[in-house]
């Protein structure tokens, strides 16, 4: 294998430069010819192919966002785009892929190379950690961190009013972030989609802090979550307790950007490193994650929608530690 392609696809995550880095450096360690693909899917569409050399990866390993661009690919989920990006592969002499991406990235994988063989290799690259075969994925550390730093500014508006506050958190189907977040900053509760939300039991909690005079209380919701957003629990509070100081805010793409954690270094560089390895093995349609330690491989298929069950262990401290 000589020329090997590079390309990130799907909302962008803190790290997805790092593990650039990492495969374009191993494959030119290794002699290959490394060309990134510019805007995902939609790149290998239009062919916005061009050839990178190690200088190209110099001073991005702390840079949020991807120096490589990202798109969420119609095009792509069609056959006819499907065929271009084949095509443009094909005339660019790519022989072989790294795919950095989260869910949607790795289904348009599933179809893509059920019929175009060209080995590829995958990389988890979502802030959301809603993917099976890791223990982590690129970019979760940095988003819960920045999460983390918010609600602990909140905390002190709020507690200089005695106010409620509502949080709404990333993950459009995972709560990994809000659950996370919620933990370390002691939220008094917190909604994710993989446990469905009582609303009246959240109320009835709100109605028993208010009895032991708590001065503040942090609601984390998750945007996926199944009673609705902030909006929506905002809007239940005030309408059961109408003389409650109540705020919320929604932190949207603030845990998107930022400069990576050093764990999100880490762990991007150790992945990119050993997906172009995985490539040299003569791995395809596998992504690569690390658990417990170890690089592992899981087909692309096994990866999607990967949702762990939140532990009732978990669900029970949470209230514990919010008496
Ligand atoms: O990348 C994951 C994610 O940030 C989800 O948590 C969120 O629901 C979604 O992307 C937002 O996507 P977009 O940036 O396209 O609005």
């Amino acid at each position: 294998m000589m020329n090997i392609g590079v390309m990130t696809s799907g909302g962008d995550s803190p790290g997805m430069n790092a593990a650039v880095r990492a495969v374009v450096r191993t494959g030119i360690y290794h002699g290959m010819n490394v060309f990134g693909i510019r805007h995902g899917y939609q790149g290998m569409i239009d062919g916005d192919i061009f050839r990178m050399e190690a200088k190209d990866v110099s001073n991005i390993i702390q840079r949020g966002g991807t120096i490589l661009k990202t798109a969420r690919s119609k095009e792509f989920m069609t056959e006819a785009g499907m065929q271009k990006a084949y095509e443009q592969l094909r005339s660019h002499n790519i022989d072989g892929l790294v795919l950095i991406g989260g869910d949607g990235t790795f289904r348009g994988a599933v179809s893509f190379f059920s019929k175009y063989a060209i080995p590829a290799v995958g990389l988890p690259g979502t802030i959301d950690k809603d993917l099976s075969g890791t223990d982590f994925t690129i970019g979760f550390d940095t988003a819960v961190n920045t999460a983390v730093s918010a609600i602990d500014k909140i905390r002190d508006t709020a507690e200089a009013h005695d106010r409620v506050f509502v949080i709404e958190l990333m993950g459009r189907d995972a709560g990994y972030i809000a659950l996370n977040s919620g933990i370390a900053c002691g939220a008094e509760d917190i909604l994710i989609p993989e446990t469905e939300t009582h609303i009246n039991d959240l109320l009835d909690r709100i109605e028993a802090d208010g009895r032991r005079k708590k001065t503040v209380q942090i609601i984390v919701v998750a945007e996926g979550d199944d009673f609705g957003g902030a909006a929506e629990v905002h809007a239940a509070i005030t309408a059961r307790f109408p003389a409650l100081d109540v705020r919320s805010c929604v932190l949207g793409h603030i845990q998107r950007g930022g400069s990576p954690s050093y764990a999100d270094r880490v762990l991007a560089s150790r992945m990119g490193h050993a997906a172009v390895n995985a490539l040299r093995e003569g791995r395809t349609q596998v992504m690569v994650g690390i658990m417990n330690g170890e690089v592992v491989h899981t087909p692309f298929a096994n990866v999607i929608k990967g949702t762990t069950p939140v532990s009732s262990d978990l669900i029970e401290m949470i209230r514990v530690l919010s008496i």
